[in-house]
């Protein structure tokens, strides 16, 4: 028997992870842009109203681009709360469940400690603040809707961070990164595989059953951006001299929207509910590295 998942989104780095673990038993249907743009919530209400069989809706599309959502938050919010909504309403009137993601941005990083699902959020700027829009909007219209938060996706598709240090470093020998800023990094492809791994369960779980709500799904470990880089260049350069790396704080590089520090997810819901965590980070950039063609990863 088939499992039909129907996702908004087909070309982000989580949307690609998705449809790559697309199989005999697994049927995705992306929608991108062109197909439905996420500004037009009739097209929504149709795609998911006139989709056939379904098992499971999940929104990886989304608005991220953080500092331009500061001079263009009427997108943003359009894209990341009113789509989102308009997405859970269709999946309730069908009674289906549904995936969505949001982000470690929708807080403050205030806290000493990591962040818990219950903790309130306070985002600091449009992007965190149409974020949290979207998951309250989500939870309030669809009662089998599942909000996962990530942090600091990293993927052998499309832009992050991981892709931004092995571009930079191609042509600059000395890198400042930030070390005052914490998260987990994650993998989009662990976060694909573990949400379609449990996609049955989330297909029969009944409404007000433990999977549904907000969920933190990061991989396990903790870092700094600087940590980071220096995972990076220590397992994509084994056998060369990797960059200078030069830590600084956040204030080096001022940005439209202004940066929380501690991004740090718990992860004690992911664990209770599912019985499982994420591997360590480094695991996982580790196996995302050899994803990447060699000539991507070296300079
Ligand atoms: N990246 C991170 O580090 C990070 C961290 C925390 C949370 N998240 C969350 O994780 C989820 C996935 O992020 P990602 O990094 O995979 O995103 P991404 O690579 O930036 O991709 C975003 C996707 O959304 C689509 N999209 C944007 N505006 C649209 C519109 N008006 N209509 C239809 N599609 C539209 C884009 O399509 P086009 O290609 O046509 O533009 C693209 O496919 C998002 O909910 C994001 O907020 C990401």
């Amino acid at each position: 028997m088939t499992f039909r998942v129907l996702q908004f989104g087909a070309t982000g780095q989580l949307a690609r992870e998705m449809l790559a673990l697309a199989s005999d038993g697994l049927e995705i249907t992306a929608l991108s842009r062109a197909e439905v743009d996420l500004t037009d919530a009739d097209a929504i209400a149709r795609a998911v109203g006139e989709a056939g069989d379904l098992d499971l809706v999940i929104n990886a599309a989304a608005y991220t681009a953080v500092d331009k959502a500061e001079s263009e938050p009427d997108l943003a919010y359009a894209v990341n709360a009113r789509a989102p909504a308009a997405i859970a309403r269709a999946c309730q009137a069908r009674a289906l469940p549904f995936v969505h993601f949001s982000t470690d941005m929708v807080f403050s990083g205030a806290k000493t400690g990591a962040y818990v699902e219950t903790d309130t959020p306070a985002p600091l700027h449009v992007y965190g603040a149409s974020k949290l829009l979207g998951e309250m909007a989500v939870l309030d219209a669809c009662d089998r809707a599942l909000v996962a938060r990530v942090s600091w996706l990293f993927s052998a598709y499309g832009q992050n961070f991981l892709q931004m240090m092995l571009k930079l470093a191609a042509t600059q020998p000395v890198l400042k990164v930030v070390d005052d800023q914490r998260a987990r990094p994650t993998a989009s492809a662990d976060v694909a595989a573990f949400l379609l791994s449990q996609a049955p369960r989330l297909a029969r779980a009944p409404a007000g059953g433990p999977e549904w709500g907000l969920l933190h799904l990061v991989n396990a470990g903790e870092a700094s951006r600087f940590e980071m880089a220096q995972a990076i260049f220590e397992l994509a350069w084994p056998d060369r001299a990797p960059p200078v790396l030069e830590p600084v704080p956040t204030s080096t590089f001022p940005t439209p929207a202004r940066r929380a520090l501690n991004c740090v997810l718990d992860t004690a819901r992911l664990k209770s509910v599912f019985g499982l965590e994420l591997r360590p980070w480094r695991e996982a950039l580790e196996d995302t590295l050899e994803q990447l063609a060699p000539a991507k990863v070296s300079a």
